[in-house]
């Protein structure tokens, strides 16, 4: 397997910003993220994390700067159009219909992707198919015991792997984790992290991730953001090492993360 650094770039950010008013919520950001690499955004509240997800995304359109996927240039490319390119994602806060089964919140993602819609009636021909396609990835995720059981009744945990089953339904080349862990048990983050390692390479990874235990069991690089700008990036230990990311964490509430 060619190693991430000498693929070639799957998502390209050149000068990217994204202003509200005068506030520059993620200031001229450039990134070149490569297939099959598993890279990490960490950075203190506010940094511009999520906002910089949501214009990976197509969620929040460019105020400055290119998008660029797999070659192609999509910065005026919507949302659905960057999903049908391979963009994937869980989001910060969840987004599960917590009064069906796991099963049938899965099924409701492959119904998206391949065009079914939320239409009661399925297609006897696509019936067999949606199912397998359900089980199979409930079964990525390890949660097959868990497939006829209603999402309220899953732990945090449990959930969030439920999410990254609904995330992969659309066979992202590219998938965005925004803090997959937060929230999550000791133990719990370890299954989590194992589920991350466990993803093919075929997959690219950019994980917005707090725990730094996650980041550096995971990540082939890191990019530190604060107050909307790239601070530094570089492989896992120079950022471990790094006096000036130590200090954007300083006072934050985060340095706890450092000591880990
Ligand atoms: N729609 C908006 N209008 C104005 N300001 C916004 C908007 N969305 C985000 N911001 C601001 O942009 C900054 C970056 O927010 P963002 O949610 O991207 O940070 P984050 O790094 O994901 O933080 P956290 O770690 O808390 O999730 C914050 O100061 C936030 O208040
Ligand atoms: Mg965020």
């Amino acid at each position: 397997m060619t190693p991430p650094e000498t693929a070639a770039p799957l998502l390209q950010l050149q000068g990217v910003g994204k202003s509200y008013g005068g506030f520059h919520a993620v200031d001229d950001v450039s990134l070149t993220v490569h297939a099959g690499e598993r890279h990490a955004v960490i950075g203190p509240n506010g940094a511009g994390k999520t906002t910089l997800f949501n214009l990976v995304a197509g969620t929040l359109r460019v105020t400055s700067g290119r998008v660029v996927l797999n070659g192609r240039d999509v910065t005026r490319a919507g949302e659905h159009s960057r999903a049908r390119a391979g963009v994937g994602r869980t989001f910060q806060h969840s987004s599960l219909f917590t009064t069906q089964t796991c099963a049938e919140n899965v099924a409701l993602a492959v119904r998206r992707c391949i065009g079914l819609g939320t239409s009661l009636r399925v297609p006897t021909k696509a019936r067999g198919e949606l199912a397998r396609q359900v089980a199979d990835l409930i079964e990525r995720v390890g949660l097959t015991d868990r497939a006829g059981d209603l999402v309220g009744d899953l732990s945090h945990g449990e959930r969030r792997q439920l999410e990254v089953a609904m995330a992969l339904a659309g066979d992202p080349a590219l998938l965005l984790f925004d803090e997959p862990t937060a929230g999550m048990s000791p133990s719990e983050s370890g299954q989590f992290t194992r589920l991350v390692q466990a993803l093919p390479r075929t997959l690219t990874v950019l994980l917005i991730e707090h725990d730094l235990d996650v980041v550096f069991s995971v990540a082939d690089r890191v990019s530190v953001l604060a107050t909307g700008r790239l601070l530094e990036q570089g492989p896992p230990e120079q950022i471990r090492n790094s006096p000036q990311v130590e200090a954007v964490y300083l006072g934050t509430g985060h340095d706890e993360v450092f000591i880990a």
